[in-house]
């Protein structure tokens, strides 16, 4: 068996689970007529603390939806500068709601309210109308480092004072959740909408959903139509969700002290160069002293260790489901086996 720490978007449906789908009860939910999906839809509403929620079958889709929805054609978005939403969503912003991006440099994806106020302009006939300021939460390039909730609620009162939405990509959000012991629903308080993922480390096969008030996810629903998100017996899918979020929330824990003992193993190859600091939830990044990711990434494919380059000398391993404690034990010494072979 390999170990694959490509990414949490690997793992496999449970035994639990497969049985909660076959067992789902379906109908065409573009005529409202699915009770897994609607069942599923007021669960994520509920923890989430909003009014509404409607299911679409990617975190790409829900967050496109939502900048759609929040915003017009030639409005401006703000985002930090390796946002997922910008970096990894093939240009979306521009090419399905007209929108430009203003980028700010994060900390390993976090930005403060003191940098967006940098970047906020008076309201003025040369500027585009600035809409919407989006967060992630766990940040995925930034190495699953947590968005702080005091920063979070200092950009919130920021965007009130200047009438911007502010949507998260709350894609890891559950990982947030259990590194900090924060409830969602009072993570996202201040958002005005959110997307939440089942299909990463809660390992459902397919899924995410937006979470917003009543008239915003109304709004969605008409959007989600336009990009081809309207589906029919979701509830096959729908079940496999609801699963995730009821059975494997508080196994994440797992997954981060994983992450945490690969750091730590990590830490004393020479060659490898990691803060183990900054491991803070299940994604890992680690740099390579002189060999090239890429040389790395294939030497450790021969030895059954699947992680990504995502960058010329940055490797990324996340911890999933489907790797236990034993098999991240093994990690370091592969690295190091593979770090001198010629
Ligand atoms: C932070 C973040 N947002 C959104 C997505 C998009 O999710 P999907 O692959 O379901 O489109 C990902 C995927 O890895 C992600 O890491």
């Amino acid at each position: 068996m390999p170990i694959d720490l490509r990414s949490d978007t690997i793992t496999q449906p449970t035994l639990g689970m497969r049985e909660a789908i076959a067992k789902a009860v379906v109908g065409d939910d573009v005529l409202g007529d699915d009770p897994t999906v609607q069942q599923l839809e007021r669960y994520v509403a509920g923890l989430l603390g909003k009014e509404a929620a409607v299911f679409m079958p990617s975190g790409t889709m829900t967050n496109q939806v939502a900048l759609r929805t929040h915003t017009e054609p030639g409005d401006e978005v703000i985002l930090e500068s390796q946002a997922h939403i910008y970096y990894y969503e093939g240009g979306g912003p521009a090419a399905l709601s007209g929108v430009t991006c203003r980028l700010i440099n994060g900390d390993r994806g976090v930005f403060r309210a003191t940098d967006l106020a940098q970047v906020l302009r008076p309201s003025n006939v040369h500027f585009p109308h600035t809409k919407l300021v989006c967060l992630e939460n766990t940040h995925n390039r930034g190495g699953g480092k947590i968005y702080p909730l005091v920063e979070i609620d200092a950009i919130a009162q920021l965007c009130q004072q200047h009438q911007l939405k502010l949507h998260l990509d709350g894609a890891r959000l559950w990982n947030a959740c259990i590194a900090t012991d924060i409830t969602a629903a009072d993570y996202v308080k201040a958002f005005d909408s959110v997307s939440v993922c089942f299909s990463k480390g809660l390992g459902a096969p397919i899924g995410s959903a937006l979470a917003g008030s009543n008239e915003f996810i109304q709004r969605a629903r008409r959007f989600r139509k336009m990009f081809g998100g309207g589906m029919r017996q979701a509830g096959m899918i729908a079940a496999g969700a609801l699963y995730a979020l009821k059975h494997h929330r508080p196994r994440l824990q797992a997954d981060h002290s994983n992450a945490q003992n690969l750091a730590k193993g990590l830490q004393s190859i020479p060659g490898i160069v990691i803060e183990p600091k900054t491991v803070e939830t299940n994604i890992v990044v680690f740099q390579t002293a002189s060999l090239s990711a890429q040389t790395l990434v294939e030497r450790l494919k021969q030895k059954g260790v699947y992680v990504l380059a995502v960058g010329p000398k940055s490797i990324r391993a996340v911890t999933n489901l489907m790797v236990s404690a034993e098999q991240i034990q093994q990690v370091p010494h592969l690295v190091e086996l593979a770090l001198i072979e010629t």
